[in-house]
């Protein structure tokens, strides 16, 4: 095999492309992966959920040191922000990340090709840019990832109209944010800003928040997140956003029509959605077929129409999320290398990372109503687990739903303190194709959060111990 010939060609260096190579070159395969950002990682490693989370982990201190730890009786002296140290953490840990991925390319002698990548002909890539030349491969991948979704009419300048990237680089704390959007990227950024100071006002066009999560937690989240000082705007549309040097002016007026409003904010975030990211390509010139929303299309194999060219990731559309990338891009190496690899669509865990964390898998009751699948709920709050109540954090609740005559865990649902990391064992348990008493029979560690998903389960079956 000639220099510039591989098994596997993948473009795209995120959490799909990255791993897909890892795993293909894991199994044997000569394996290249094509990245033209200068950093392996994709969106979420260097402008997503890495960089979002470190600067969540460090506004949460500055918050707690501020307003949280006298009550554990511990004083500390006057609270400051250092904002340029607070973006050195997130800057660091980006670096070290992306670092450690180049780091597992060569330690599983994954070729890494900096440049873009264009598919000329199926089992070609040209590479323009650093690392300029041509490939062949047996199997092209494309994990090319998304893109921020635009707000028709509203120019995004990355200073005072940002995107979620602008976002997370500010150079100093805005006054007022106006966040348009109040899904995933708009409640995560208005805490990191809101905790350092930042009055933000929310405004969604749906009548709720969180309007992909269960109706429950996105009423409690509206509840909690208000007392923490958001404002929401529900059921409301922009229809303009006029900038006047360093600030902007966001008009409003509800979504059925009616009066507008001017609202004047120092920042304005969009974050209404991402859409799939195909520039460059040449998927049009190859015939690679698109849907109506530019997802690249796939059959269960993640073979596009086009014979020997796979796609996986956020470019083929479903949960845009990390983890559900690596998954597709493990189950086609895996195909690739002959294997049987296989995504689990209906157990991908989904969570926010706000304070408290909202984290859900499997179905919410809105769902199960709409498909006419009979389900009982048990829930159980953080108000009556020990361990919760000895870290002040009692605000949320967990909710598993489950078959009334199986039995069979349908969903959970949790709004609490360390929700994302309690989820993960109903999501192993609904893996398995667990009962809600195979957790309640569970023996889980006292005192420990855990308890509060064994009581839910208990609750299913109408036998909780400690409500
Ligand atoms: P991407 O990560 O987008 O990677 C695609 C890569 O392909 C990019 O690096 C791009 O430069 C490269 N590329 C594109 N075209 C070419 C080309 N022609 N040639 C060469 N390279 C090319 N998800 C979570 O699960 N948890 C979170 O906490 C989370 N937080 C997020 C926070 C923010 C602010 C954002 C924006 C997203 C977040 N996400 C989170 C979503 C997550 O980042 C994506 O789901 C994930 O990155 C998708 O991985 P991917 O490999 O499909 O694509
Ligand atoms: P989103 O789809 O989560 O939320 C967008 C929100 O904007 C929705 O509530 C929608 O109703 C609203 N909206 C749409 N058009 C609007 C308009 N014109 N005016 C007002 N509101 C409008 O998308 P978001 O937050 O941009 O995130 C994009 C993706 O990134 C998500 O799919 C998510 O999966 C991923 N992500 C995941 C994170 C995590 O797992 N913790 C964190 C951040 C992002």
């Amino acid at each position: 095999m000639s220099e510039n010939n591989f098994d596997v060609v993948i473009i795209g260096g995120g959490p799909g492309g990255y791993v897909a190579a890892i795993r293909a070159a894991q199994l044997g395969l000569k394996t290249a992966c094509v990245e033209k950002r200068g950093a392996l990682g994709g969106t979420c490693l260097n402008v997503g959920c890495i960089p979002s989370k470190a600067l969540l982990s460090a506004s949460h201190h500055y918050h707690a040191a501020g307003h949280e730890l006298a009550a554990f009786g511990v004083k500390v002296g006057k609270v400051e922000i250092d904002l340029a140290g607070m973006m050195g953490h997130k800057d660091k840990v980006v670096s070290d990340n992306t670092k450690g991925i180049e780091f597992l390319f060569k330690k599983n002698k994954v070729t890494y090709i900096i440049g873009a990548g264009e598919i000329t002909a199926p089992g070609q890539v040209k590479v323009t840019g650093k690392d300029a030349k041509t490939l062949t491969a047996k199997h092209i991948v494309i994990a090319t990832g998304s893109d921020v979704t635009p707000l028709p009419g509203v120019a995004i300048d990355e200073d005072v109209i940002v995107s979620s990237t602008g976002a997370l680089a500010l150079p100093k704390v805005p006054k007022h944010m106006v966040v348009i959007g109040g899904g995933v990227i708009g409640l995560e950024l208005a805490t990191v800003w809101g905790r350092l100071g930042t009055k933000i006002t929310v405004v969604e066009f749906l009548d709720r928040i969180l309007p992909f999560n269960d109706g429950e937690v996105s009423k409690q989240m509206q509840r909690i997140l208000g007392k923490q000082g958001m404002e929401f705007k529900l059921g409301t549309k922009v229809t303009k956003v006029e900038k006047k040097g360093k600030k902007a002016t966001v008009t409003v007026e509800p979504a059925a029509g009616g009066k507008a409003e001017a609202i004047e904010a120092d920042c304005v975030l969009v974050a209404i959605g991402r859409k799939p990211y195909t520039d460059g390509l040449g998927l049009d010139k190859v015939g690679v077929a698109l849907d109506k929303r530019g997802f690249v299309q796939i059959d269960g194999h993640f073979q596009t129409n086009v014979k020997g060219v796979y796609a996986i990731g956020d470019v083929v559309g479903g949960a845009m999320l990390a983890h559900k990338a690596e998954e597709e891009g493990v189950a086609l190496a895996e195909i690739l290398a002959g294997q049987h690899g296989h995504v689990n669509y209906d157990v991908i865990p989904a969570v926010v990372y706000t304070w408290p964390e909202v984290a859900s898998v499997g179905k919410t009751e809105e769902q199960l109503k709409a498909d006419g699948i009979a389900y009982k709920a048990g829930k159980f709050p953080f108000t009556a687990n020990g361990r919760a109540r000895s870290m002040n954090e009692v605000e949320g609740f967990v909710k598993i739903l489950a078959c009334p005559t199986t039995d069979k865990i349908l969903g959970a649902h949790i709004v609490g303190p360390n929700a994302g990391d309690l989820l993960a064992e109903v999501v192993l348990a609904m893996e398995f194709g667990a009962a809600s008493e195979d957790i309640a029979r569970t023996c889980h560690s006292h005192p420990g959060l855990g308890e509060a998903v064994k009581e839910a389960a208990l609750a299913v079956l109408g036998r909780p111990l400690h409500t």
